[in-house]
């Protein structure tokens, strides 16, 4: 059915270009809403046995749990308009500020906690800890952009936008069962009604996403993924562990900065490039001359290319122009740069593993470290 609506894309690492369904994301999406709308009565369920005796219903709880709902429900459709009109990265940036909108408006007439607690070598200077007002509702608007996006550009072969949204969702929800008995159960409890039933469509979705693909996530998936992520972590309190859980992404994020921002120039797609002799991938090329590259493109092509994180060719040309190659800045061609080209499944589960050994780091600090500089 989408494929015959059009809506279908080119598996560009497969020696056959062939056309798979995209946007798939949008049905793990409306399985998911369909689980949870069918699920809004049972966290409430207590009233209705209490009724008869007065209890008063707990409005905050259930506005939070809508405006969840809204937010989430609200990025499925951006991200399915993304991606049936392919939009531009500005747009990209707006979407999901406009869609946290709801959560944040609730987040102020339910909590309006905007108060960050200070590092413990800091509190003899600035206090326990700070109101940032406004700040706050900025920064959790940034964390929507963030969670979307850096999902969105960690991707371009099979199995890895799912497969890194299925480790990251586990990781939360041991996180949650962890923290289950201590003094923010109910802040867990939700983010648990929102995850197990996250984890299930994406089990179903990484199924026909993995090697061999037979159909994409597309951008839907992306944008549903990352806003669940921040809808949690934003009305559970945990948006700094939450980000203990994205490293390998916050890595990709800053790593691709230079090429996202334009100080140096970035190709339609930095997916790693496949060789048909081999059936295996390579590190892929962003080719341009100096006059492409803004100040201070240069300097970042020459430390990357230094710390040996990026290969760069220059040649010059005629009338001295140099025209230089460098490979393309994502965490996937610098893996194909550590390991050699690997095949496509390969290169996948060397990335799952990443994101794994990373979650683990992330219990080590939340568990371990924090515990040094706040009280956890
Ligand atoms: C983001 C990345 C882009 C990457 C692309 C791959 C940035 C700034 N953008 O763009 O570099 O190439 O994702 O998804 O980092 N595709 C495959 N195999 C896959 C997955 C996708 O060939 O396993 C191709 C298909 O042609 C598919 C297309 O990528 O149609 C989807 O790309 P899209 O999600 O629209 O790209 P962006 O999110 O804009
Ligand atoms: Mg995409």
């Amino acid at each position: 059915m989408f494929i015959g609506a059009n809506l279908f894309g080119k598996d560009l690492n497969k020696a056959q270009l062939k056309k798979l369904p995209e946007a798939q994301g949008v049905l793990a999406g409306a399985f998911f809403l369909i689980v949870l709308f069918l699920f809004i009565p049972v966290p409430f369920y207590e009233y209705f046995y209490n009724r008869s005796i007065g209890t008063q219903f707990p409005f905050s709880e259930y506005v939070q749990f809508l405006a969840a709902l809204l937010s989430i429900c609200c990025m499925i459709f951006l991200g399915f308009a993304d991606d049936v009109m392919d939009l531009r990265w500005r747009h990209k940036l707006l979407l999901p500020t406009i869609a946290s909108l709801p959560l944040l408006m609730v987040y102020f007439v339910t909590f309006d906690l905007t108060e960050i607690i200070v590092p413990k070598p800091f509190r003899a200077f600035v206090g326990f800890s700070i109101n940032i007002g406004p700040l706050y509702y900025l920064y959790m608007g940034m964390l929507a952009v963030f969670c979307t996006n850096a999902i969105n550009i960690l991707a371009g072969i099979n199995g890895v936008e799912a497969g890194q949204s299925l480790i990251i969702a586990i990781s939360v929800v041991i996180f949650n069962v962890l923290e289950i008995h201590g003094t923010h159960r109910e802040a867990h409890i939700f983010s648990l009604y929102f995850l197990m039933p996250y984890i299930g469509v994406c089990l179903g979705l990484l199924y026909h996403n993995w090697y061999p693909a037979n159909a994409f996530v597309g951008d839907t998936f992306c944008y549903f993924s990352g806003m669940t992520f921040a809808v949690v972590a934003i009305l559970g309190h945990f948006s700094k562990t939450m980000l203990l859980f994205f490293i390998p992404q916050v890595f990709n994020f800053l790593f691709s900065a230079p090429q996202l921002f334009h100080f140096v120039p970035c190709p339609r797609h930095r997916m790693p490039k496949y060789n048909v002799k081999t059936d295996k991938l390579e590190s892929s090329l962003a080719e341009f001359s100096e006059k492409d590259i803004k100040f201070p493109g240069k300097y970042i092509l020459r430390i990357a290319s230094f710390f040996r994180l990026i290969n760069l060719t220059q040649t010059v040309e005629k009338e001295n122009h140099i025209h230089y190659k460098c490979t393309n800045m994502t965490i996937l061609n610098l893996l194909l740069r550590l390991f050699g080209p690997l095949h496509e499944k390969t290169l996948c589960c060397v990335y799952l593993m990443l994101q794994a050994l990373c979650s683990i780091v992330a219990f080590m600090i939340r568990y371990q470290i924090a515990g040094l500089v706040y009280d956890t």
